[in-house]
């Protein structure tokens, strides 16, 4: 795998979706106080949050017609939400979109570019409990073409668990997170909990970033998320990678997977990391990975 990636202030990241130019020209991207934030470790729903996200902002826009034209334009493009994706100019490009920004990151909090607590800019941290990231992420890992494969499950878990991974450690990252969990500017929410109640989690939502919303709207976006709509879609919203992408959708996948000396070692990882924290609390450790 050495060959597809390379590493930037100590995480390794893949060479064909990132590169070092771009992380330098992200520390001078202006973020504004109405973009639309989403930061989460990969694997954990991003891109079915970020749907949802993108209907909160096009429903919202249907009183400015202009501006929804502007945005359906863009979207075909659709290279510039990932922070770190793509070429160094794509910061210049979005620079005056004149819509709400919907924008995305796997990237720790202290790599993000300092105008986002400056210019008061929201993010929505998605987490998913940590043993179905990691299944979630081996399958990924080896059917998607751009990111480094494993030979084996337990190769991949071992990578994972000590953080040599891309986009680097799970537990980095969620102490990262947790640092941050009583900024008013940032709401935590989980994969588990959108699976349980997503209505009630799209009405928070709605609520943290301010958007105005009928019932009828919000009915709307509840139907275009659920797995089975994102997955029948998936081909034109993600073009061949959809399939990768939507692969079950479940909670407690890890169990195919795991074998009990795995589910031993995450115990312990998770006890020395996370079990004391607020955002280890929030993930419901117990509930979803016994
Ligand atoms: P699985 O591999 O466990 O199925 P990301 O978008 O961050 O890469 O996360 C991908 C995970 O989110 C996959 O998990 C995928 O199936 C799941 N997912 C995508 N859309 C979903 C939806 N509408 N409802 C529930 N889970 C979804």
């Amino acid at each position: 795998p050495e060959e597809n990636v390379f590493s930037y202030k100590g995480v390794l990241y893949p060479v064909l979706l990132c590169s070092p130019a771009t992380f330098e020209a992200l520390e001078s991207f202006e973020a504004r106080s109405d973009d639309v934030l989403l930061a989460g470790y990969p694997k954990s729903g991003n891109n079915w949050i970020l749907q949802i996200l993108n209907d909160l902002v096009t429903a919202d826009l249907k009183k400015n017609k202009e501006a929804l034209e502007e945005r359906m334009k863009h979207e075909e493009k659709g290279d510039y939400t990932f922070l770190e994706f793509g070429d160094p100019g794509k910061f210049e490009r979005i620079k005056k979109l004149p819509f709400r920004r919907v924008l995305a990151t796997h990237l720790l909090p202290g790599c993000l570019p300092t105008s986002i607590s400056k210019n008061n800019a929201k993010i929505l941290m998605l987490s998913r409990n940590p043993k179905d990231v990691a299944v979630s992420y081996f399958h990924f890992s080896n059917g998607m073409p751009l990111l480094p494969s494993f030979k084996t499950w337990d190769e991949f878990f071992n990578a994972f668990v000590c953080g040599e991974v891309v986009w680097g450690s799970y537990f980095d990252y969620m102490i990262e997170w947790n640092k941050r969990i009583n900024n008013k500017n940032i709401m935590f929410i989980t994969y588990e909990e959108l699976k349980e109640n997503l209505i009630l989690g799209v009405k928070k939502i709605t609520e943290f970033f301010e958007f105005s919303m009928t019932e009828e709207e919000l009915q709307a976006v509840m139907d275009r998320s659920s797995f089975q709509a994102m997955n029948e879609n998936s081909h034109s919203t993600h073009g061949t990678f959809g399939n990768i992408l939507f692969r079950k959708g479940a909670i407690s996948d890890w169990k195919t997977l795991f074998t009990e000396a795995q589910n031993q070692e995450m115990e312990r990882k998770f006890e020395e990391c996370l079990a004391e924290t607020k955002l280890g609390a929030k993930i419901m450790y117990k509930k979803y990975c016994k």
